[in-house]
């Protein structure tokens, strides 16, 4: 029986050495230790021992039983530990997702590289506002109907006595008086950037968008100026070949008013789906009212200037090549649009 037990230890840590597969390596275990196997038999067969030899027997068994349980649990663990460390390096990796910035963001960088690139600085004003600078010092004191054309949030906090009351700014001219305040004497050539609120939402509106606004005041400031500055934004913004219109308008900051179109990317003028016969309306834009130079303590006689003030979004969409049927779109959180640009 000692020479079956040793010739069982041997054979069987042979098998389990040569094993290289985890189902395998349980099989080897049950057909040695299970309720049947080889070793769990001979461990049976030990009554039939004779009494003087049982003992030697006896150790031998325990012996050879713990070797075959440790190299089995040595095994196992080898198995485990290389199917973690193999590596297939011929496997083509996965590509990490790289994000980039959104596209309004991209637009305001650009639209602030084009304007600094002539001379003008870009500043920020409160967002959060005094009725003050959105309306009243912009030629629209309270109860003017101009008013209404802005859609405007006001917060439910209390008013104050010189400035009224406060509001989720609508546009940014409310930069213009602050600015020239703050710099108290012309040349001033400011680009303000910053979110507008206004109760709006369809296909070409959304109740949180940006407006880029340029402010221009010096002796002998012209519509010459104005125009010039408009074509040289649309050619560095828009392409090489797209023009400027001004179309009359009104607004009560700016006297004489317009509207500003540009030249459709899309069919180059000739008329198309996507514009009206040739041309997109851009914003607003003006020579600026004498009574908004008084608010900002500057003196009309000395002084001119001319204003614009344009939205983000807008001006976004219209770039050559991009037809974005809602500008709702681009607040979605949907990727595969946003990943396009
Ligand atoms: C104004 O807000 C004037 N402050 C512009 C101005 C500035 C005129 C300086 C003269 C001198 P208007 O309300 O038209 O004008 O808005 C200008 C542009 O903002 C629009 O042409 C449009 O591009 C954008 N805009 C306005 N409301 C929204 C909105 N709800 N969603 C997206 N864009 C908007």
């Amino acid at each position: 029986m000692q020479e079956e037990i040793l010739n069982l230890k041997n054979q069987a840590m042979a098998q389990i050495m040569s094993v290289n597969d985890a189902s395998e390596l349980e099989e080897i275990r049950i057909d040695l230790l299970g309720r049947n196997g080889k070793l769990t038999n001979l461990v049976k067969k030990i009554k039939e021992v004779d009494p003087e030899e049982r003992a030697q027997v006896g150790n031998t068994l325990n012996e050879a039983k713990r070797t075959i349980e440790t190299l089995l649990a040595q095994q196992k663990n080898n198995l485990k530990e290389s199917a973690r460390e193999w590596f297939d390096p011929t496997i083509p990796g996965i590509l990490p997702k790289v994000g980039h910035l959104h596209p309004v963001t991209q637009a305001i960088r650009e639209i602030t590289n084009v304007f600094t690139g002539i001379g003008f600085r870009r500043v920020r004003y409160p967002e959060v506002e005094w009725d003050y600078f959105a309306f009243e010092s912009l030629n629209m004191p309270e109860g003017h109907p101009a008013r209404d054309e802005w859609e405007t949030f006001f917060v439910d906090v209390p008013e104050n006595k010189k400035y009224g009351k406060v509001v989720l700014t609508p546009h940014t001219s409310n930069g213009q008086v602050r600015e020239m305040l703050r710099l108290k004497n012309p040349p001033i050539r400011m680009i303000n950037i910053a979110k507008c609120y206004r109760r709006q939402s369809d296909v070409s509106h959304v109740p949180m968008f940006h407006q880029f606004e340029g402010l221009v005041i010096d002796k002998n400031i012209s519509i010459v100026n104005l125009k010039g500055t408009l074509d040289y934004f649309a050619r560095s913004f828009f392409g090489e070949n797209r023009k400027t219109r001004l179309r009359p308008f009104h607004f009560q900051f700016t006297e004489p008013s317009f509207e500003i179109d540009i030249s459709c990317g899309f069919c180059g003028g000739a008329g198309c789906r996507l514009c009206k016969a040739g041309w997109l309306e851009l914003g607003g834009a003006g020579i600026v009212h004498p009574n908004v130079l008084k608010a900002g303590k500057i003196d009309p006689k000395i002084y001119s200037g001319f204003a614009f003030g344009w939205g983000v979004e807008r001006s976004f969409m219209m770039k050559s090549g991009l037809s974005i049927p809602d500008v709702r779109l681009i607040y979605s959180t949907d990727l595969r649009f946003l990943s396009q640009f």
